[in-house]
C-alpha cells in the first residue's frame, strides 16, 4: 500500500484574501462545498482575524454557518445501499489572538475542529501582517493554545518566511527552529513552514529540513497523530514548488498546502509592485504527490471542478472590482 499524504486545501483562506474584490459568502460556502466533495483531508475556510485587516475574510462566521447547514442540508438525504459515505474533511481556521476566540465561542458546533496560529522567523514580516513583535505573537497566542487543549481542538502553529522575507531577504534556518521551538514548547500539535514569497528550491529546502530534524528528531506522520509532525506550505512564484514537493516527500514530509487553481498571497507579504504570489495549485500537488508513488485519496476530476468554480468566482470579483475603480475614475 502506498504512503498516504495529508492534503490541506487553503483556497477559501490564503486564495482568497489577497483579492482585490470582496467574494460574496455564498459563493465561499459553494466553494468548501465542491472541496468537500474533493477528499482533501482539510479544509482552511477562513480567518477570524480583523476585518480591517482583511476585509476580504470578514464574513468568517457567516461562511462557517453557510457550511454547517449545508452539510446538515446534505446528511439528511440517506445514501444509497452500497454508497461510501464520502470521506469528511476537517475545516479548520486562523485564529491569531483572544478576541478570534470570540468567533469559536459564537459559533459553537458550527465552528472548526482544527485552528492555527500564525507568526514568522522574520521581525519586519511580523510586525507588517500582525503589529507586534515575533515574540508579542507567541504571547498572544497563549489563550489560543489554552482555548484549543480545553475543546480538543487541533492547533497548527505557521512560521511565515522560513526561507526569505519580503523585506529582510534570506532567513538563515535557526531563526526557523528558534521560533518552532518556542511554538512546540508553547502546546501546539504542528508545526507549518510557510514559504510565504516562493523563495525555496530544493537545495534550500533540504537545508531548512535536517537543521528541523537535527533539532526535533525524524518528522512524524500526521496520520498517527504525533506530536512534532510538519505541513509544507509552499507559494509557486518560480514553478519550483512542485520540485521542493518531491525533496519534501523524500525527506519524510507527508503532509502539505495547496490552493485550487493556484490561488493565494498574503496581502501584508506584497511590497510596492510585486504582489505577493500565489499557493502551488493543489491540482499540481495532488498529482505531483501521486507520480512520486503515494496516495492522497483526492478525486482530481472533482478537484478540478472546485478548481474552475474558484478560478471563476475570483476573476468575476477581479472584473467587479475593476469596473468599480474605473467608475470611479471616470466619475
Ligand atoms: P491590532 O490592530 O494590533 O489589534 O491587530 P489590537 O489588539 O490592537 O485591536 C485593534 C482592533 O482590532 C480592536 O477593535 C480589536 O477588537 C480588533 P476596535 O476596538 O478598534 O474596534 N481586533 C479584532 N477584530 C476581529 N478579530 C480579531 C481581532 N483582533 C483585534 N481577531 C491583528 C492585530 C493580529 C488582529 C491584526 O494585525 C490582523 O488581523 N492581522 C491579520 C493579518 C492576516 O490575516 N494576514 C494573512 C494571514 S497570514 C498568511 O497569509 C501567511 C500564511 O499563509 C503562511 C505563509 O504563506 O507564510 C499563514
Ligand atoms: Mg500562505
Amino acid at each position: 500500500m502506498p504512503d498516504q499524504v495529508r492534503i490541506t486545501d487553503v483556497s477559501p483562506r490564503d486564495g482568497l484574501q489577497n483579492e482585490p474584490g470582496v467574494i460574496p459568502t455564498e459563493q465561499k460556502v459553494e466553494l468548501v462545498r465542491l472541496l468537500t466533495d474533493t477528499g482533501v483531508d482539510e479544509i482552511e475556510v477562513s480567518s477570524f482575524v480583523s476585518p480591517k485587516w482583511v476585509p476580504q475574510l470578514g464574513d468568517a462566521v457567516a461562511v462557517f454557518r453557510g457550511v454547517a447547514a449545508a452539510n446538515s442540508e446534505r446528511w439528511k438525504v440517506a445514501p444509497r445501499q452500497g454508497d461510501q459515505p464520502p470521506q469528511q474533511p476537517v475545516y479548520s481556521a486562523l485564529v491569531p489572538n483572544e478576541r478570534g476566540l470570540d468567533a469559536l465561542r459564537e459559533l459553537g458546533d458550527s465552528g472548526p475542529t482544527h485552528i492555527s496560529v500564525f507568526t514568522a522567523a522574520s521581525e519586519t514580516f511580523a510586525r507588517k501582517n500582525t503589529n507586534a513583535t515575533v515574540a508579542e505573537t507567541l504571547e498572544r497566542f497563549k489563550p489560543v493554545v489554552e482555548h484549543a487543549r480545553v475543546h480538543g481542538l487541533h492547533l497548527r502553529g505557521y512560521i511565515s518566511c522560513a526561507f526569505a522575507c519580503p523585506f529582510e531577504g534570506s532567513i538563515a534556518p535557526e531563526r526557523v527552529v528558534d521560533v518552532a521551538a518556542k511554538l512546540i514548547n508553547l502546546g501546539i500539535d504542528h508545526i507549518a513552514l510557510g514559504d510565504t514569497i516562493g523563495a525555496a528550491g530544493p537545495s534550500t529546502l533540504r537545508g531548512l529540513l535536517d537543521s528541523m530534524t537535527a533539532r526535533f528528531g525524524p518528522i512524524a506522520s500526521p496520520f498517527r497523530g504525533e506530536s512534532w509532525d510538519l505541513t509544507m506550505h509552499l507559494h509557486d512564484t518560480f514553478g519550483r514548488a512542485a520540485e521542493c514537493v518531491k525533496v519534501a516527500l523524500d525527506m519524510g514530509v507527508r503532509s502539505f498546502d495547496g490552493a485550487v487553481s493556484g490561488l493565494g498571497g498574503c496581502p501584508y507579504a506584497s511590497t510596492p509592485g510585486k504582489r505577493a504570489p500565489g499557493n502551488i495549485s493543489t491540482q499540481t500537488l495532488v498529482r505531483t504527490i501521486h507520480e512520486a508513488g503515494y496516495a492522497t485519496g483526492v478525486d482530481l476530476d472533482r478537484l478540478e471542478q472546485a478548481g474552475r468554480f474558484a478560478a471563476k468566482i475570483v476573476n468575476d470579483a477581479r472584473l467587479r472590482a475593476a469596473s468599480t475603480t474605473a467608475g470611479g475614475a471616470n466619475a
